[in-house]
């Protein structure tokens, strides 16, 4: 067992910006509603910039226009591709690259990821290797991308066997974040974001786990000013997580984790059709309590997760309009057993050949675990199941 039981010190609302530190590669995450049309200007770009900004038809169409304006007398090159999972692939990277070498940009041009997690993941991936790596400005515009993938360097594409399973680190100049957005975007893809916030909350930061329970109301309102508090706390404690393990190396950026072991297996059961990521990972989440709370007899580290804390954490996701968006029994009837445990078995994170899970130990606290009796797991999964 990989021990890093951890407790990260709650945020606070001070500023709009919030550092990754990383040495030289350090970047700034900027965090304010209407930043959006002044990302010029905050990007500090040099004149000559050559940017390729890089978007999917649903994002282009509302924010394309904007972006632009706000990158009025830089060279701009557009590269749009379909929305969806399906684009995070080689043929859309190969066209990315070549698109780049068409247009004659060089080693010194600026790529801008303007979208959700897949198009952070495809041009992030596409800016990681393109010349060997160019400068990557994201710009998230979903929930999810917002509080975790755009921050941290991972950037990938999927292959038939898997998500993510290509990929490379490659830390952004900066992250800009206009919460904003969020105003147009699908309630459901909204509420999987929320899934993602709940992770944070639950696992890694009490303080803003009893922020979300009084303040559920103006999240589900989208509230800027709330949204800007609550994505400031996350993005500083992946960034704080990131800055002591870059590489996922120490079973600390593991902890980022949190309800994921579940969470990819359901994904690859529903063949990433229906569930949504932040979807699976609030179902993820739920089923990551359960089985803390199944472990709590056996494992002193467990001992606080009692019924009335299980309680009180689904009531916070029930409140959010989680548990009603995902209708699980929807995806879980058609789910399988041994297909669900084989697939926790061989996803990236288990070690030799057993699922490591992220589990909480008390709330706003977690811990890997990598000795887990696969029993215990069946019986979480049974339940799911049963639905
Ligand atoms: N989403 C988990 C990580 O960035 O490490």
């Amino acid at each position: 067992m990989i021990s890093h039981h951890t407790s990260i010190p709650p945020a606070s609302t001070d500023g709009d910006a919030v550092t990754v530190r990383l040495g030289r590669r350090s970047y700034p995450i900027r965090i304010a509603p209407g930043l959006l049309p002044r990302v010029g200007q905050a990007a500090g770009l040099d004149p000559t910039s050559k940017i390729a900004v890089v978007s999917d038809k649903n994002v282009a169409g509302i924010y394309l226009d904007r972006l632009k304006k706000a990158l009025r007398g830089f060279r701009v090159e557009t590269f749009v591709v379909p929305p969806g999972e399906k684009s995070k692939s080689i043929p859309r990277l190969v066209e990315l690259w070549n698109g780049f070498l068409t247009k004659r940009f060089g080693r010194d041009m600026t790529v801008i990821a303007l979208g959700g997690g897949m198009v952070g993941d495809l041009a992030g991936f596409a800016a990681a290797t393109f010349m060997r790596g160019v400068r990557l400005i994201q710009i998230p515009t979903t929930l999810l991308a917002m509080v975790d993938s755009s921050v941290g360097g991972k950037t990938a594409i999927d292959l038939d066997g898997g998500k993510n399973l290509v990929g490379a680190f490659h830390q952004p100049a900066a992250v800009f974040i206009d919460p904003t957005v969020l105003a147009t975007l699908p309630p459901r893809q909204y509420r999987a974001g929320l899934g993602e916030v709940v992770k944070y909350a639950a696992a890694l930061d009490k303080n803003l786990f009893i922020r979300l329970e009084r303040r559920s109301e103006a999240l589900n309102g989208c509230d800027p000013e709330i949204l800007t508090y609550v994505i400031t706390a996350c993005c500083r404690i992946k960034s704080r997580i990131v800055a002591r393990d870059e590489l996922d190396t120490l079973g600390l950026r593991a902890l980022l984790n949190y309800g994921h072991t579940f969470a990819h297996a359901y994904e690859t059961a529903d063949d990433f059709d229906s569930l949504l990521h932040g979807e699976a990972v609030t179902l993820g989440v739920i089923d990551a309590l359960r089985l803390a709370e199944r472990l709590r007899e056996k494992d002193p580290r467990f001992a606080a997760i009692t019924p009335k804390l299980v309680d009180r954490q689904l009531a916070l996701i029930r409140s959010l309009g989680l548990i009603e968006q995902l209708g699980p029994e929807r995806h879980a009837g058609r789910w399988n057993l041994r297909f669900l445990m084989g697939s926790m078995r061989r996803d990236k994170k288990s070690v030799a050949g057993r699922a490591r899970f992220v589990l909480p130990t008390e709330l706003g606290k977690s811990t890997v675990v990598s000795q887990v009796d696969p029993e215990d797991v069946r019986q979480v999964l049974r339940r799911r199941l049963a639905r």
